[in-house]
Order: C-alpha cells, then structure tokens, then sequence
C-alpha cells in the first residue's frame, strides 16, 4: 500500500517536473531571434537627433520626463510602442539605425529605422527638413544586413532572417504631412482620395515585397490610426470636444480599406512567409471611446502644449503633472501610459492583429 502512494506521488512528480519543464521551455524558448523596426514619429527611437536641417526631433526635456533613459527622441513622456512590444518580446531597448550603424555586434537583435515625419512617398514631411522616408529606411536596412551576412554563415543568416519579426508602421505622414497640406504638397490637387491610397498602397507592396525577398518572412503592418483625433488636427480644425475630426478620419480609412486586401493577398501569395495586420485604427477608437474605462480622464488635449489643448510641445514647456491621465502627450502622440495599453492590446488581444497577435506569430 505505502509503496503504491509511493510509486504514484513519484509519478505525480515526474509529470509535474515534466509540465515545469515544459513550461520553462515554452518561456525560454528564443521566439524572435531580433527586431526590425521601419516608421515614422510613433516608432522614432531619436533616428532623427543626428541631423542639424531637421524640425521633428524630440530630444529636449520634457519628452522623456518619466523615462530612465531621459529625451533620446522619442516622441512621448516615456516609452513608445515599439519599446513595449520589444519588452513583452524580452528584448532590450532596439537601438536606433543612427546610433548603431557600422557597429557589428550591437545589430544582432534588431534596429529601429523609424523617422519622424517620414512617410510612404519621398516628398512627405520634407517641410520639416530631413526625415527618412521609407525608401531609405529600407537602404538603411541593406546597410545592416551588410554587416550581418559579415557575422554568421549564409545558412545561418537566412535562418535568423525568417525568424526575425518586421515591424512597419507607416502613412500616417502621407496624409497629415502631405495631402491634407494642400498649401505645401501638390498631391490633393494631383490625386482623388482613391488614387492617392492607390499611389500609397502600390509603393508600400514594393517595399515590403523587398523585404520579403530579402529574407525577412514574419511581418507585423500596422493601419494608419486614425489622424482625425489627434489634438493638432482637433484644435486647428475646431472639432467639438472629445469628437474626432471625420474628414481626416475618412481619407486614412481609405488607405486602411485598401491594406486590408493587400495583406491578405501577401499571405495567400507567399505561404511560407506571415503578415500580421493590425487595425490601428479600431484600436485606437476603442482605446479613445472608451477612456474612462483605461484609466483616462483627458482624450482630446495634449498633455504638453500650450493650455492644453493646442500648441507644439515646445522646449522647458511644463507638462501637466497628471500625465497617465492624458491619451496624448504632445499634439500628435500618445502618452507612455498610453502606448503601454495600445501595446498590450495589439501584443496579445486577438480582437485586433489578423490572422494572429505577435504573441502567436513569436510562436511560429
Ligand atoms: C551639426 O551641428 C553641430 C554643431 O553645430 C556640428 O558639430 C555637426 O558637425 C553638425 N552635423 C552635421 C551632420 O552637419
Ligand atoms: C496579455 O493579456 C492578458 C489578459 O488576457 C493581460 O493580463 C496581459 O498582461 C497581456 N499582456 C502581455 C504583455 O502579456
Ligand atoms: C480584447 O479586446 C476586446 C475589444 O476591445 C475586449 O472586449 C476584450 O476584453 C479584450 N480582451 C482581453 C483579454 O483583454
């Protein structure tokens, strides 16, 4: 009898060790074997920061005023939505493309190529000077792949390649820095909303295409959020408190409704390869409808700006000091806080990455 309980609580055991062991496996098991990031002023890690004939860097107090790592150019209080995903991924910080480059060993988990006020097409955001449009950013990632290939065999490149994810989030420029700019950029008066979304679309497929054969297989393509809510768009265009502008929310929702169809035409093309998307823009209307309920008392001013609701946040402008209250940190970006809900949601709620989270695409 004693020996029998025995036998069993030594079976119990093993299983038990067994599960435990499964289980540590399944957390330690190397999921991405890197991260590589292309976008613009939501996913800047301070890319920016090294030119003199640019506008849009954040590298003065107070972006940065709850981060550890203080104003690298990052455009929020703290963190951005790509240090989360990375975090939840257990990377360390990705580091910048300006910060890394020529610099060997320091590329092998990842860089982040993203510039503020860059969009999908050359011309976007140079009213602010330089910025890096994706084109580039992509050359940029040459450079880097240049530098790996240096590193590891070719099989084992091409191994590290198809489980390394890609992060694209790009467009939102395309519109708030170019076609809704009509006093600027010649392209409203060039292109109807369809076919400027066609333009967008048709340069954007290159270019993940391009990533694609260069190796590259799990992608994560974020939809442009939508631009009508953001306070520099409420503000100059008088839009009623805690509404969103529809105007600028229509002409994204364009793009958007034609992104959808081009990922899943990826998926279907290229069956060894996954492209997640995520519906940024359902997303960030759950997250700005329904405030309250994330903890946000403010939605629709800037946490640093003048009064509030309007103005650049400007150099030793004072913040409020309620900052995980606010939804937006300046005029156009999301607040720490907020990015770290927005990044749970997209890492791991199936509601909004199709046909899988990241979480699931680590796992593949
Ligand atoms: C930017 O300006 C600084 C200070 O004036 C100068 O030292 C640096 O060489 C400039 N960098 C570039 C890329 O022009
Ligand atoms: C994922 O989802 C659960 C809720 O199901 C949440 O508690 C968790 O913190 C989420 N985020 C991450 C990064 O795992
Ligand atoms: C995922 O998002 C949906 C839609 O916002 C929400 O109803 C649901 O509670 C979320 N699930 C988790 C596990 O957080």
């Amino acid at each position: 009898m004693r020996a029998k309980i025995m036998e069993t609580f030594l079976a119990v055991l093993l299983l038990m060790s067994a599960a435990g062991y499964i289980a540590l496996e399944a957390t330690a098991e190397p999921q991405f074997t890197a991260m590589y990031v292309f976008g613009d002023s939501l996913s800047d890690p301070g890319n920016n920061i090294y030119f003199n004939d640019t506008l849009t860097k954040a590298n003065y107090w107070p972006y940065g005023i709850d981060s550890d790592i203080g104003a690298t150019g990052r455009f929020s209080n703290g963190r951005i939505l790509v240090d989360f995903i990375g975090e939840f991924l257990g990377f360390p910080l990705i580091p910048s493309y300006a910060d890394t480059v020529a610099k060997g060993a320091d590329v092998l988990l990842g860089v982040n190529y993203a510039s503020a006020g860059a969009g999908i097409l050359e011309e976007t955001g140079h009213h602010f000077g330089h910025v890096i449009p994706l084109g580039q950013q992509l050359s940029n990632f040459k450079t880097t792949l240049n530098q790996l290939s240096n590193q590891m065999q070719e099989e084992e490149l091409s191994n590290y390649l198809a489980k390394a994810l890609v992060f694209v989030d790009m467009g939102a420029n395309d519109y708030l820095n170019n076609y809704i700019l009509p006093g600027v950029y010649r392209s409203m008066s060039t292109y109807s909303p369809q076919q400027f979304a066609d333009l967008l679309i048709n340069l954007y497929t290159g270019h993940i295409l391009e990533l694609q054969s260069l190796g590259l297989r799990k992608f994560f393509i974020a939809e442009v959020a939508p631009i009508g809510c953001i306070p520099f768009i409420t503000v100059s265009r008088l839009t009623p408190s805690g509404k969103c502008e529809t105007y600028s929310n229509n002409l994204v929702q364009i793009f958007n409704s034609r992104l959808k169809p081009l990922v899943y035409r990826l998926n279907s093309d290229h069956p060894g390869s996954v492209f997640t998307l995520c519906a940024s823009f359902q997303l960030f209307m759950d997250v700005h409808d329904n405030a309250d309920a994330y903890g946000f008392k403010v939605k629709d001013g800037a946490c640093c700006g003048l009064g509030g609701r309007k103005g650049a946040c400007l150099p030793n402008t004072v913040p409020c000091s309620n900052r995980d209250e606010f939804i937006f940190w300046d005029d156009a970006h999301p607040t720490q806080a907020a990015n770290w809900i927005l990044a749970n949601l997209i890492y791991n709620n199936t509601s909004y990455t199709s046909p899988v989270t990241i979480q699931q695409m680590a796992t593949m």
